[in-house]
């Protein structure tokens, strides 16, 4: 499958003292579509067997995954640093005819936190050095409401693409026991549902075909 979160020399680039809204629209606007346009398949795969309420995306970019869960029942807040991204995200949810069930946020995750608590709160492919996920893992968490779900993908730092000049900022990812770790050890008691790393091939910048991996990690929260 060609899939996005492949390819870019991008977030190698990302200045610790950049300015991440003023970053990312240049990353967006470098192309008229960044991304695939396609939900991610983790989130089809974590998110199906759900009861659909309230969900909080927390880095939506274009708004695939918003628009999907949209389509599935949920009542969408969908958050993003980049104005850019956010603008062609409610472009596409008007298309799809799901402007109502979806509100916009432009928020900066390195001062920004969830003031609400969310049904499902889902976040897929954040990777900032101005974000650091152990911070950010308890952040999300924190939106979680009692009975709810947690959603975490993200690149696994054994899975990086050789194209994507990843491998030189490793920090910036994650195991899925690293997420299990820095969650059980945060606020709230949750229930793991998958703790799993999964492999899946992506489409290279020259067409070239190539293994990574995916964390995931999916929880509920008891309290
Ligand atoms: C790799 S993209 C993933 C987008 C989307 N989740 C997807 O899977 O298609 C990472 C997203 O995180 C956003 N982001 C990066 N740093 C952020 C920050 N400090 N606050 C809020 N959003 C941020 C970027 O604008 C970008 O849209």
């Amino acid at each position: 499958m060609t899939h996005h979160h492949d390819g870019g020399t991008h977030l190698s680039s990302e200045a610790p003292d950049a300015d991440p809204a003023q970053f990312w629209d240049g990353v967006y606007l470098e192309k008229a579509k960044k991304w695939s346009g396609h939900p991610n398949p983790q989130l089809i795969a974590e998110a199906t067997g759900l009861a659909p309420g309230t969900a909080l995306d927390l880095g939506c970019g274009e708004g695939a995954d918003a628009i999907w869960l949209a389509q599935h029942g949920w009542t969408v807040t969908a958050v993003d640093v980049s104005a850019v991204a956010l603008e062609r995200a409610a472009t596409h949810a008007v298309e799809a005819g799901l402007q109502d069930r979806i509100a916009w946020q432009q928020r900066d995750f390195a001062s920004w936190h969830p003031e609400e608590n969310f049904d499902l709160v889902s976040s897929q492919f954040l990777h900032s050095p101005l974000v650091p996920w152990p911070d950010f893992l308890v952040s999300a968490a924190s939106a979680v409401a009692s009975g709810g779900t947690l959603l975490v993908v993200g690149h696994h730092p054994e899975g990086l693409t050789p194209w994507s000049g990843h491998k030189e900022m490793k920090d910036k990812f994650f195991t899925p026991e690293d997420l299990v770790a820095t969650l059980t050890n945060g606020p709230g008691t949750w229930r793991i549902n998958v703790a799993d790393s999964r492999e899946r091939v992506v489409t290279g910048p020259e067409g070239q075909q190539t293994a990574t991996i995916d964390s995931v990690l999916r929880a509920t929260r008891s309290h």
